[in-house]
């Protein structure tokens, strides 16, 4: 009997060599208490938390924790149920109308993750004989959504307005074409130029895709996201977004002012062949949802923020992912995996939680502490943060 797991090995062997450096594991941490929504203990120490999603600061807003709690109260633990049976209550239509009222589209459809609505609607509405043009360095759902239909695959350079161009007139005329985009890239932290993008993919005939899970709540005067940002909310086809990031809980969706849209109720496969989300997390989606929509000092807060960790970092001597702050995603480029664990242990001890990041995940094989900071970050929590990486980068050698 061949063993099924012998294909890990490689990764079985790398990571035991590096724990076997008295390394911590970096990715079995645990917050055994979680004090706000940037501050938690972890290994009975009190940690600043500059590695979650929580972009907008919503976990522990009184309303969305009341909303859920009441929910909760009135509507039970679960639905048992997929969202074409029995599994949508009116928590599930309320959270859609505050979709639709964000965007200001004519639909919205509700998932039960992120993962599943790009896995559901890139493989449904891409199929035999249509083609997907996107950009290399896609989100692993996009990926596995593009595995599951039957479209022809076609990436191109990270973005590549041009490639994109190109690949864009290599397809046979009449065929249905696809482009899929992210309004911010989550590894490195940078924008699209959608603008452009979208420009191209009109003139050549594709619908467009755009994941604005990065982007939502922050970017955009009303935290529509880049498409916002760049004026062209209204020419993007079809928009996926998640709960789990600005929104502060979990879940995932689409809006689209496609005529046909409903039909996916019906057709899409992660929508119809699962159970529905809790009436709890999609009554604390709703209300976190209508709050973000009046958000602008927290918006601007984040700025501000963001800017103030990217130039003190960059002051420190640390390479970054971009040159100027373009999201709530700062990245630090490490020269290596093991120099990477190293500096997030000793951030770690310092009192600071980032995220590891390594390929697969990151592009160009690279090691990466990402930072992703949160509207609730204060500025000296961002002072207190910029002293934890100097003195993490000297001990560990990333910076003299
Ligand atoms: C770009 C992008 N799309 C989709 C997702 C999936 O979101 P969810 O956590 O809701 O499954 C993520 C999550 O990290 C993401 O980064």
């Amino acid at each position: 009997m061949s063993d099924l797991f012998s294909k890990f090995d490689p990764l079985i062997e790398t990571r035991e060599q590096l724990l076997a450096t008295g390394l911590t594991d970096p990715f079995g941490l645990v917050m055994e208490e979680v004090i706000s929504p940037t501050v938690a203990i972890c290994n009975g120490k009190r940690t600043i938390l500059l590695g979650t999603y929580n972009y907008m600061g919503m976990t522990f807003d009184p309303d969305v924790v009341a909303a859920g709690k009441k929910a909760l109260d009135e509507f039970g633990s679960g639905t048992t149920g997929s969202r074409v049976l029995n599994g949508t209550y009116s928590g599930h239509k309320a959270c859609e109308e505050a979709l639709k009222d964000f965007y200001g589209t004519d639909h919205a459809m509700v998932f039960s993750t992120g993962y599943q609505a790009n896995l559901g609607v890139i493989s449904t509405i891409a199929g035999k004989d249509d083609y997907i043009i996107l950009d290399i360095d896609s989100h692993a759902s996009i990926y596995d959504g593009c595995k599951m239909g039957d479209a022809q695959i076609v990436p191109f350079r990270h973005n590549d307005i041009e490639a994109l161009e190109k690949r864009l007139k290599r397809i046979p005329e009449g065929a249905g074409k696809l482009v899929v985009l992210e309004g911010v890239y989550s590894m490195l932290g940078d924008v699209a130029p959608l603008k452009e993008m979208v420009a191209v993919s009109k003139a050549n005939g594709a619908m467009v895709l755009v994941d604005e899970a990065h982007s939502m709540g922050f970017i955009g005067e009303n935290g529509r996201g880049v498409a916002e940002a760049q004026g062209i909310l209204d020419q993007v086809d079809f928009i996926i977004g998640t709960f789990s990031k600005s929104v502060g809980t979990v879940g995932g969706f689409c809006v689209s002012n496609h005529p046909k849209f409903e039909i996916l109720r019906l057709v899409c496969r992660p929508y119809v062949f699962t159970a529905s989300l809790p009436p709890s997390v999609v009554a604390t989606a709703a209300t976190s949802i209508r709050k973000l929509m009046n958000s602008a000092d927290k918006r601007a807060h984040l700025w501000e923020n963001s800017k103030r960790l990217h130039a003190g970092l960059r002051q420190l001597g640390f390479q970054l992912g971009t040159d100027e702050p373009q999201s709530a995603i700062i990245a630090v480029i490490m020269p290596d995996l093991e120099k990477g664990a190293a500096m997030w242990e000793a951030l770690l001890n310092e009192g600071l939680y980032v995220n590891l990041a390594r390929p697969p995940a990151t592009p160009a094989g690279m090691t990466l502490l990402r930072c992703s900071l949160c509207a609730l970050h204060t500025e000296d929590q961002v002072g207190e943060i910029l002293e934890m990486f100097a003195a993490a980068g000297r001990a560990t050698g990333c910076i003299s």
